[in-house]
Formats: structure tokens, sequence, C-alpha cells
């Protein structure tokens, strides 16, 4: 897929800088901790991921607030990429309002239903919102993005973004592969290192709820998933594979940048990966929490 919507040089984007680094358009901004592309592949990567999460959760979110959103209320998608999620939720709920922001301007404007505002934003500095002007907060993968005082900046922040009996509701991946063979232990390892460079956890996940609890939040649901990877664990399966297939060369620029992993090391080991996941059965923990304020 080509990049064609992304310009090949440096550009500043409300004050969030970009490079092209071994083909990948990537943030160059202090503030900005996030080790994925911000490009036209990552775009494809998150729609297939998108698809697979509302396979996996068997729909869009779970916190009780179907007959609100019928009604009509107000939505905030923070991270929201190209906005795959926010998209779906308003042509679902189309008398609500819905925002995402994200620090790239990833967002798919075709189409766009006129309930749907994007908006550049960095969300690990502060949420540029009222208080108490939403009722629904979503945050999803933002394990690469917030380093840990920025993941508990954003809690706080969206506490208090969100109006009394609002819900917040966090999806994020544990970055720690179950049956890893060899290729897979290193994978974890080297992502850990790259993620540690930046102050950020790969465990972040198992801690959201205890985060959760500090900020005051009140019935605060915790789900685990295990989703696997590859054709033994049928349609899923196939579809996080795919999509491994996608996010691990994409992980690849700033493991060689963050850690003294060469890119030949990289693309050998990733060979051998591939070959690992159904021999070994191999999956990834990911984590649903959901509270009110
Ligand atoms: C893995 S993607 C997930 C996108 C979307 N939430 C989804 O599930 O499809 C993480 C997103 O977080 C965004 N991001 C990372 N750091 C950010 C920050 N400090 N402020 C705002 N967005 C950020 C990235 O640009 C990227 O679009």
């Amino acid at each position: 897929m080509s990049n064609h919507r992304f310009r090949r040089f440096t550009v500043s984007n409300c004050e969030i800088a970009f490079e092209w680094k071994g083909g990948r358009r990537l943030a160059n901004n202090q503030d900005v901790a996030y080790i994925l592309p911000s490009d036209q592949t990552e775009v494809d990567r998150l729609q297939l991921n998108h698809n697979l999460w509302k396979n996996v959760v068997g729909g869009l979110f779970k916190s009780p607030l179907h007959d609100k959103l019928t009604e009509g209320c107000r939505v905030i998608d923070i991270g929201c990429g190209p906005g795959w999620w926010t998209l779906d939720m308003a042509r679902l709920y189309p008398n609500s309002e819905f925002i995402g922001i994200d620090m790239a301007d990833v967002f798919i404007t075709k189409d766009k239903p006129d309930n749907v505002t994007f908006r550049i934003m960095n969300a690990g500095t502060g949420l540029a919102f009222e208080d108490e002007s939403f009722d629904f907060v979503f945050q999803r993968f933002l394990v690469m993005g917030f380093p840990t005082d920025q993941y508990i900046l954003s809690i706080n922040e969206i506490k208090r973004i969100l109006k009394p009996s609002g819900y917040l509701e966090i999806i994020e991946l544990v970055n720690d592969y179950k049956n890893a063979g060899p290729a897979f232990k290193n994978i974890n390892k080297w992502i850990n290192n790259a993620l540690a460079a930046r102050n950020m956890d790969s465990f972040i996940a198992d801690k959201i709820s205890s985060f959760l609890s500090d900020a005051g939040y009140a019935d605060i649901r915790d789900i685990n998933y295990d989703v696997p990877i590859g054709s033994w664990g049928g349609e899923p399966g196939e579809m996080f594979l795919a999509i491994q297939r996608l996010a691990l060369p994409a992980v690849k620029v700033m493991i060689t940048e963050l850690t003294d992993v060469t890119a030949k090391e990289y693309d050998d080991n990733l060979e051998l990966a591939f070959k690992e996941v159904d021999v070994s059965q191999i999956s990834t923990r990911f984590r649903l929490i959901y509270a009110t304020k």
C-alpha cells in the first residue's frame, strides 16, 4: 500500500513533527513517546485490528451505555488513529456526538458522518476539553504511546472531562507472548527494551485497574482476553497473524533505533518467528477495563 497521503519530508503538524525512517513515517517530538509509525500501512493495519476487536469483544464496547448512546450523548475516542472505532460508533448511534483525537493526522475523512469531529491533540500532556463534558471516553492501544506518567495523567484528565456517572473504557495489549518460542521471546524482550527506553511499560495493562482505583473511579470491571496467533486459533487466529505480519515490521524501526538490535538480526528473527506461531500455539493477552466516575 502506498504512502500517498503522507509527504516524504519532515512536517510540522500542530507542533508535532514527523520524519521518515526506514521507509516509515514516525513522530519526532520530545513529548510524544509513540514507537509505531503514522502512515498508510499502519492505517490499514489498524483497520484489520479494529475488525479483530469487534470479533473478540463481540461488539464495539462493554460499558452499559447502549440506551444513553441511542438517546444521544457525547463521546471521545483518545488516540483514535484513523478513527475506525469512532466512525463505526457514529454510524451506529447517529444521535450521539463523537470526537476523535490523535497526535497524528491519519483520520479517515471520506464519507465521515456529520456527528464525528477529528482533532489533532497530544493526549499525553493533557486534554483540552471542559470539565464534565463527556458521557463516554474510549481509549484503545496506547501501551506503545504513553509513558507511565502520561498514562496516569490521562486517566486523571479523563476523570476531569467525564460527567458524573460517565464511563471510561480502555483496551490494552500486554506485550507478553504466551508459549513463545525463542524467536518470539526475542521479540518480547526487544519490544520491552524499546518501550522501557521511552519510560513505557509492556505490562501497563495489568496495572490499569489499580490506577483507576487510585484515581477514584467506581465499579471497575477488568476483562482478560487471550488472543491466538495463527491458524491453530481459527478465524481470530488467522486475523491476528495477518495483523502481526504488519505490526512486527512496524516496530522494527524503533527497536533498531532504541536498542542495540541490528536490522539484519531483526529480519532474520522475524522469519523464524512466523514459523513458531502454529508449532507453539502462541497467543497474546489483552485487557478491557471499564469503570464509572
Ligand atoms: C496503536 S494505535 C491505536 C489507534 C486506535 N485507538 C485503534 O484502536 O484503532 C495508537 C494511536 O495512538 C496515537 N497516539 C500515540 N501517542 C499519542 C499521544 N501522545 N497523543 C495522542 N495520540 C497518540 C497514535 O498516533 C496512534 O494513532
